[in-house]
């Protein structure tokens, strides 16, 4: 379905304010931001070890990401520019994470290529089909994102770790902006078409796992034995909730689309373009 020229004008309008405020408020740099030199003062451990690697691993699909996300978004001025902005912003996250498991010695060059060629040997493919679908997609899971980055930096800072502490704090920033930006596609779609939206949010939502997830090899057991994980209740509580209410609609709204959902599984339907 093609986008209303209404709703591609509202899109480039929602791109300009978060390009103003990532441009004026939130560029960090790798190379001057992270106080690399404390690097020293940390305490490794294989367990903290293991956390970096799974975001790390999550953030290197980043050409998928970026090749899945080019695609849907292409058709329309500000969802193109804003993930050719987010790939960006993203790129930094893999390699600040990259950057921090060698300069630390946690993990050597060539356990880093071998790590990073085992991750890329699986392709990441779009979890769903439509730009509005994942717009609803990427509201959620970079809301997810930015909960498990946030209480990475609280871990960090509570253990007088600088170096991860700043990592953090800079890309949990970021998460959050995406989300944002997200949610604002969602909100505009929902206001050009309310009942269609409502249903693909729905679709997402009882379709939902994050990227790393049937890709990563044993990625729930790593999650919970590495400590990188958030609990089903968190992401509910800090995520989801938190979401569908700032979207302004509620779970009874929700829960109806969710029959419909129900309903035209049962009768063979896939979800209509957005
Ligand atoms: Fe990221
Ligand atoms: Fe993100």
């Amino acid at each position: 379905m093609a986008a209303s020229l209404a709703l591609r004008e509202k899109m480039y309008r929602a791109y300009l304010e978060f390009f103003e405020v990532a441009e004026s408020k939130r560029r960090w740099n790798m190379f001057n931001d992270v106080p690399w030199e404390a690097l020293g003062s940390s305490i490794g451990s294989e367990r903290k070890t293991a956390r970096i690697e799974i975001f790390c691993a999550e953030e290197l699909y980043l050409p998928d990401y970026s090749a899945g996300g080019v695609e849907l978004s292409r058709s329309i001025f500000g969802t193109a520019w804003f993930q050719a902005c987010w790939s960006y912003e993203e790129s930094k996250h893999g390699l600040v994470f990259r950057e921090y498991l060698t300069r630390s010695g946690l993990r050597s060059e060539a356990e880093v290529a071998a790590f990073e060629e085992r991750v890329l040997s699986k392709v990441w493919r779009l979890p769903f089909q439509t730009r509005r679908q994942m717009a609803c997609y990427g509201a959620l899971q970079e809301a997810a994102t930015y909960i498990a980055y946030k209480a990475q930096k609280d871990i960090a800072a509570s253990e007088g770790d600088k170096v991860l502490e700043a990592i953090f704090f800079y890309l949990s920033r970021d998460e959050a902006a995406h989300a944002g930006f997200y949610r604002a596609a969602v909100e505009l779609e929902l206001a050009e078409d309310r009942g269609g939206t409502l249903l693909d949010l729905a679709y997402v939502i009882a379709n939902f796992k994050m990227p790393g997830d049937g890709l990563i090899p044993d990625y729930q057991e790593r999650l919970r034995t590495s400590g990188a994980g958030i609990s089903p209740r968190m992401f509910m509580e800090h995520a989801l909730v938190p979401t569908l209410r700032k979207l302004n609609t509620s779970r009874a709204e929700l829960k109806g689309a969710m029959a419909q959902v129900n309903v035209a599984a049962e009768r063979g339907y896939v979800p209509a373009a957005g």
